[in-house]
């Protein structure tokens, strides 16, 4: 009788059955081993960037990887295309600086055509902006977030590395003008830096309009000087604020909602622009993480400080079809890690920095 029953699960019209159940998981959101649906994916475009900042990058790059192991556009692409029928609805092009990178509005102009994909934004410090802002728009991005840690020219320099701070406000203004709005503003805290200055860039915010983000210092600079009596917690970046500007939550909850990663207020007395606080270190949000992060030579990791990464570089050139590079991210993404474990004394910093790994 065993032989009838093999006959039986060799039939066709199982075989049938089974491609369809494959098909069905095919359309069911990523998902990792503790139930998080994966929805946001970051793209790192290129590992290079023309500012210093002390947090990331204080020496400058390492030794530029051979042209040879950068995915191309096409290659990213076609990543982005299979993301987004895995269930990828958010895409954040990152870098280093991705206006680095030559023709960026022509992968933007790519992959704003995918089929399926909710939202396509950019992470940058604002230099290219002034000559680019309408370009990037026109290429199809849907919104855009410009680093600004200080608002005094002195202290934007110490801590980027570079004297620019009137091209990257010039760019804020070019970025509004083309109409990528609503602007989001990275300020990355460092205790003796711009700790001081909290209340003056949510100042700034509500004069511009822009959704601030004040950000903890993580130990991902290049220069590994991070200590954690440099971290200002979310809590203290909120009280600062609050001693000038009372604020009301955006959501109820007094965390982040969902697989926000801010806590979002707004302003008590009806001023434009928001308020979000990002406090990875004393707040962590990783149970509701929705990313994962492609390198820019094509390295799959699962989270901001994972040990390992996986070559999706490696798979793509190998040949594989679309649905063995599906099955390749689903296994990856299926190990993503619990959390990052900052707090612990276990912690160990990731080699890679912010730069090469895309924020
Ligand atoms: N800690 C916190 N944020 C960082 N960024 C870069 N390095 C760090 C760090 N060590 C942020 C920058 C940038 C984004 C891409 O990553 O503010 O806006
Ligand atoms: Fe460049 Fe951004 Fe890193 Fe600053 S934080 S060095 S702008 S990649």
């Amino acid at each position: 009788m065993t032989g009838g029953y093999v006959k039986v699960t060799t039939h066709p019209l199982v075989f049938g059955l089974l491609r369809l159940y494959v098909r069905v998981l095919n359309i069911t959101p990523l998902k990792d081993s503790y139930h998080r649906p994966i929805r946001d994916l970051r793209v790192s475009v290129t590992d290079r960037c023309n500012f210093r900042c002390f947090y990331c990058l204080p020496h400058g790059e390492p030794p530029a990887a051979p042209k040879s192991q950068m995915l191309t556009y096409e290659e990213i692409e076609l990543a982005c295309r299979i993301f987004v029928r895995l269930g990828i609805e958010k895409i954040r092009l990152t870098g280093g600086e991705p206006l680095m990178r030559r023709d960026i509005e022509i992968l933007v102009a790519r992959v704003a055509a995918i089929d399926g994909i909710q939202d396509l934004a950019l992470t940058t410090n604002g230099y290219f902006l002034p000559d680019r802002a309408g370009k990037l728009k026109d290429a199809g991005l849907n919104r855009i977030t410009i680093s600004l840690d200080s608002l005094n020219p002195e202290r934007f320099k110490r801590m980027t590395g570079v004297d620019v701070l009137d091209r990257v406000l010039e760019g804020i203004r070019a970025a509004k003008r083309a109409g990528l709005e609503p602007i989001k503003i990275n300020s990355v805290i460092v205790r003796g830096h711009n700790d001081g200055e909290v209340a003056d860039m949510a100042q700034f915010a509500r004069e511009h309009d822009a959704q601030m983000r004040f950000i903890e210092f993580m130990p991902l600079d290049s220069g590994h000087d991070w200590r954690r009596a440099d971290v200002v917690s979310g809590k203290e970046i909120r009280a600062r604020i609050e001693e000038r500007f009372p604020l009301v939550p955006v959501h109820m909850s007094p965390t982040p909602l969902g697989s926000e990663t801010a806590t979002r207020f707004r302003f008590a007395d009806g001023a434009p622009g928001e308020i979000g606080i990002i406090a990875p270190v004393t707040q962590a949000f990783c149970g509701a993480c929705s990313r994962i992060r492609l390198t820019a030579d094509g390295q799959i990791r699962t989270c901001l400080f994972s040990k390992s990464e996986h070559s999706l570089r490696d798979v793509i050139r190998g040949g594989a079809n679309e649905d063995e590079i599906m099955d390749f991210i689903r296994a990856v993404v299926w190990r993503k890690e619990a959390s990052h474990n900052i707090g612990s004394h276990a912690f160990v910093q990731p080699a890679r920095t912010m730069s090469l790994i895309g924020g």
